[in-house]
């Protein structure tokens, strides 16, 4: 039986820091057997960044296998599902929170949307998270799209609670971040919340919800079991 994969988040960036450890370790060798080649400095230089890029490619894969469940759970217990809400998951991916949430509805649903970027996450596309839901017993609970967050079609307060971890930030520009933060406000219903987590701009997304009269919250950054540490901007459309 097939196990669900939820990927690697920004597999290009992984493979870089392996790749930059790796030639490092190569050149740390060579010196070795050709002590004159790289003066004491240039050589230290080299075992520092080999090393610290090692040990972010290794924090990257132990997030992506690991800790990006846990962080999924914690994400969900901030909302307590009843089990009719209607939920949307931006930037769903293979479907870590739409699947999560999905877990815990009886008669609601859980949408996934996604423009499926191959640089954010390993082997994305809509067919795996709908294997995933298969997989995970909820495919009868889901709906996966293909939409940007900035540019969709989806009707206003439509939904109950909006979810997204390490989505927003790969909008470029600050402006259309702040378009998708308006968009999440609009797609909720009133007494709705959106749980947001990312890496960077949390400040921002915390600004504009703000702008918008929700209720904000930020909690984290999460340094134990996230890499890069994860802070989540809880949001609740009052009115
Ligand atoms: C790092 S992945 C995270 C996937 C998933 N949320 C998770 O935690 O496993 C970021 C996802 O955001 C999606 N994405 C990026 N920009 C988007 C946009 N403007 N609208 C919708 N999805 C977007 C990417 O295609 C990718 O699937």
């Amino acid at each position: 039986m097939p196990k669900p994969d939820y990927g690697i988040d920004a597999p290009r960036v992984v493979l870089a820091l392996f790749f930059i450890s790796a030639w490092a370790a190569a050149m740390v060798i060579y010196s070795v057997y050709n002590p004159d080649i790289l003066p004491m400095p240039v050589l230290s230089g080299v075992i520092f960044s080999g090393g610290i890029c090692f040990i972010e490619g290794l924090l990257m894969l132990l997030y992506a296998k690991w800790g990006k469940f846990r962080h999924r759970d914690r994400m969900l217990k901030l909302y307590k599902i009843r089990g009719n809400e209607q939920v949307l998951d931006v930037g769903t991916g293979k479907g870590l929170l739409m699947i999560g949430a999905a877990k815990q509805l009886i008669n609601g649903r859980a949408t996934g949307i996604d423009i499926w970027s191959a640089k954010d996450l390993s082997d994305n596309k809509l067919a795996k998270a709908l294997k995933n839901a298969e997989l995970e017993g909820v495919k009868d609970k889901v709906n996966v799209e293909t939409a940007d967050i900035t540019h969709n079609q989806l009707p206003d307060n439509s939904f109950d609670l909006v979810v997204s971890n390490l989505c927003l930030h790969n909008i470029k520009g600050k402006e259309q971040r702040a378009k998708a933060c308006r968009e999440i406000h609009r797609l909720l219903a009133t007494g709705g919340t959106a749980i947001i987590s990312d890496f960077r701009n949390t400040r921002h997304y915390a600004e504009v919800f703000d702008s918008l009269h929700m209720e904000v919250t930020r909690k984290g950054p999460y340094l134990f079991d996230t890499f890069p540490p994860l802070t989540i901007v809880i949001a609740r459309k009052l009115v």
